[in-house]
Formats: C-alpha cells, structure tokens, sequence
C-alpha cells in the first residue's frame, strides 16, 4: 500500500495585532462563526471541524505571522507511520501545541522545508453541527506556499508526507492533494521569499461567493484579482488582502475532488507556463493582467 497522506488541511494559527480585529473580518468576509472569544485570543469555525482559524494578539506586530498550520490524519497508524516518515528525513518530531493537544486524541508536530510549523494529529475534535450560518464556507481547502525551496518543499510534501501531486505548472508550480481527494490540499510556488501567499475557503455556491465579493468592495478591501476560473481545481474564485489579519484569502465555488479511483490512479499533468493555465478565462499568453 501506497503511504497514507495527511486527511485534510484543519486549521491555521496566527498572530495578530489585534485578535478582535481580525475576528470580525473573518466574520463578515468569510462567514466564518466564533467559537471561543477572549479577549486576546479568538477560534473561528466553517464546518463541524473544532475550528479552521485561530488568533491570537501580538501587539508588538504591524501584520499577521503564520505560527502552525494544522492537518489532520485518517488513523493512528497512519500517524505513527508519517511521524517515522518525517523522522528518517531528518526533519523535527516534536509535540503539538497544548491547545491543540487538548482538541485532539494524538498527534505531533514538525517543521517543513520553509520554516512553516505543521502539526500533524489524529481526531480533531469536532461539534455535533455546523454553525447555524447561512453564508458560511463549507470548508477551509488549501494554504498556498510561496517558497525560494520549492523543490525541496515539493520533496518533503509529497516524497515524505504522501501528498499526491495532482498537476504541475512547469516546474514553478506544485497542487498536492490529502486523502480527502480535494484537488490540492497544498500548492507551492516558487518564489523569492517565503509566505503562505493565501488561504482558500470553499463556498456554499457562487452566490456566496460574490456576496463576499460584494462585501469586500462594500468595506474597501483590497480585492487583489478579478474573478477566475481557475485552470488546474476549476474552481471559480477571487481574492482579497488585509495583512493585519492574515494571508490573503481566497473565497471559491465549485473546487474539484477526485473519485476514489481517480484518487489511486490519476496521473499529474504537466502544464505549460501560461497564465491561460491558471485561469481559463485569459486571453493571451502575455495576459497577466488581474483586475
Ligand atoms: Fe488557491
């Protein structure tokens, strides 16, 4: 048997400069419900999932760091073989944050090619219904990683955690999927400095979408792409910045997922370097133009 990758992406922590802030905009431009609101630390929701975002204040900071981002993992063997995995590669084992090990059976945590902190655990901890929201996300899909070590972080998510490549841009570009069979679960892009370039929040329907497009143009927000359809996921999406909150944020409809057959067999496509093969709505070849 092939070895397992992680289940699914779960949730990101970071740390804000003002946790309330950031709160009410993952609120009103995601749709995401509170689940615990101190004062200088909030949890958010989309699903039944304990939570997708977590904030804490760092009053020192002018914009938001990414402190761990979360997966979770289908078994304790599956688990105890990625912790092997991850440990023969040479990369750290350590424990979960205690937060986080007290939302879960068991799990570790380690640290990624980028310097990103991953925890890795079995058993999220989830609540008997989602929040009573109507425009809510489904689902917290992909953090995007924008990286100088895109090789190696491609080795590490693939070669070492089990992602399975789904297609490739050239050799800049990397989706990876978890056993939750959506298209990519991780993408990395070559680039000159590190950051999760954004977060994507699968939507209810388009409605939803451009509701939280309109909302974003309501509020002033830097929308930073027109919408797209995006080539290799076929998911119809756009994009919006606010740094003091977190990376930017992706709000989508419609996010392919393999078949359970389609899952073990499909074989990466290797698509030119075009901007045609990001969106397919593009014109050109030398459209790179996003607004
Ligand atoms: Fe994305």
């Amino acid at each position: 048997m092939r070895p397992r990758a992680p289940k699914s992406f779960e949730y990101i922590s970071l740390a804000v400069p003002d946790a309330q802030a950031a709160a009410d905009f993952y609120e009103y431009h995601v749709g995401l419900a509170p689940v615990e609101r101190a004062s200088d630390r909030v949890t958010l929701r989309c699903g039944v999932e304990h939570h997708c975002i977590e904030l804490e204040t760092d009053s020192k900071l002018d914009a938001h760091e990414v402190r761990a981002l979360g997966f979770s993992v289908e078994s304790e063997e599956a688990l105890a073989d990625l912790e092997s995995r991850v440990a023969k590669a040479g990369f750290p084992v350590r424990p979960v944050s205690d937060r986080i090990k007290a939302l879960c059976t068991t799990g570790f945590a380690t640290t990624d090619p980028n310097g990103l902190d991953l925890e890795l655990i079995f058993e999220y901890q989830e609540w008997a219904e989602p929040p009573m929201v109507m425009l809510r996300p489904l689902k917290m899909v992909h953090p995007f990683l924008a990286t100088p070590h895109y090789d190696a972080s491609v080795e590490f998510y693939s070669k070492v955690l089990g992602f399975l490549p789904s297609d490739f841009i050239g050799h800049q570009t990397a989706f990876l999927r978890c056993e939750d069979r959506y298209h990519h679960s991780v993408a990395v892009r070559r680039a000159d400095q590190v950051s999760v370039d954004h977060i994507a929040f699968l939507m209810q329907t388009f409605d939803h979408v451009m509701r939280g497009h309109a909302r974003a143009r309501y509020k002033k927000l830097n929308i930073t792409s027109g919408i797209v359809n995006h080539s290799a996921s076929r998911s119809i999406a756009f994009y919006m910045s606010e740094p003091r909150f977190g990376p930017p944020v992706e709000l989508c409809d419609g996010h392919l997922v393999f078949s359970p057959e389609q899952h073990e067999t499909h074989a990466p496509r290797r698509m030119a370097v075009d901007p045609r093969n990001i969106d397919v709505w593009r014109v050109a070849g030398d459209d790179w133009g996003l607004r």
